[in-house]
């Protein structure tokens, strides 16, 4: 497993106000492009998401979404809308690779359960810091760079996704490309559909928002099963 390293809520360096927007803010986004820089396959973005992306993100949560997973957080644009939506701090966990990254959203997100460590670590990360003992999770909101990884990649952090989803969960995921970054062939074998979303014309790139959850025929031959136990 990853080594997964914990907040330090030590810190002392004052947090960013709540009300500012990171799209307009330019050391977060100095801070994304540094990590780019550094690595451009995994940080799979110039910039952080725009506005209208995170909004239409956002859209696709559950009406009555409660406990949250957010995956590959970067600077918190989408962790600040979905505070700012209505989900409480200790019901978002928010995982995060970059270390550098990881220190910027542990210091602007106190008392958000933010984690260093890999989204196909997802479900033992979750369970080892008690989140999931409050169940399955109503939404996965993924800012995964899923395009630029292999089928395998993708195949292992779906898995672990849905492994702590509610039956009926959704995984949101953005993408810079004409499709649904993962495969059909890869969903067939995943047991799960997809629809698209929103479409943010104005992002930088444009980008297209997707839907993944559990293929109905699966779902009803689930809750079946556990009926029957
Ligand atoms: C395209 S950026 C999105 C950042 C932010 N959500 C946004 O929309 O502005 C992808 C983020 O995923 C993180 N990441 C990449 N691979 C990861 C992995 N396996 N586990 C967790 N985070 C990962 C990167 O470090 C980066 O911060």
């Amino acid at each position: 497993m990853a080594d997964v390293l914990l907040p330090d809520f030590r810190m002392t360096q004052p947090p960013r106000p709540e009300n500012s927007t990171f799209d307009s803010d330019p050391p977060a986004a100095w801070t994304f492009f540094r990590q780019w820089l550094k690595n451009p396959l995994a940080i799979a973005a110039l910039s952080p998401s725009g506005r209208q992306l995170t909004r239409q993100m956002i859209a696709e949560l559950p009406h009555d979404a409660r406990r949250v997973i957010e995956l590959g957080g970067g600077t918190g644009v989408f962790t600040r809308a979905l505070l700012e939506h209505g989900i409480a701090r200790k019901d978002l966990l928010v995982l995060e690779l970059n270390e550098a990254l990881y220190q910027h959203l542990s210091v602007c997100f106190a008392d958000v359960h933010v984690v260093c460590g890999d989204a196909r670590e997802l479900k033992s990360i979750a369970a080892a810091g008690g989140f999931l003992d409050g169940g399955p999770v109503d939404a996965v909101i993924s800012g995964l760079g899923l395009l630029s990884m292999s089928k395998r990649m993708q195949g292992e952090i779906l898995r672990a996704a849905f492994d702590t989803l509610k039956q009926d969960g959704r995984f949101v995921q953005f993408t810079y490309g004409p499709k649904s970054p993962v495969p059909k062939e890869l969903l067939a074998e995943l047991g799960l559909s997809v629809r698209r979303g929103g479409f943010a014309w104005w992002n930088v790139p444009p980008a297209s928002v997707y839907v993944y959850t559990r293929s109905r025929s699966r779902a009803v031959q689930a809750v079946r099963t556990e009926g029957k136990g």
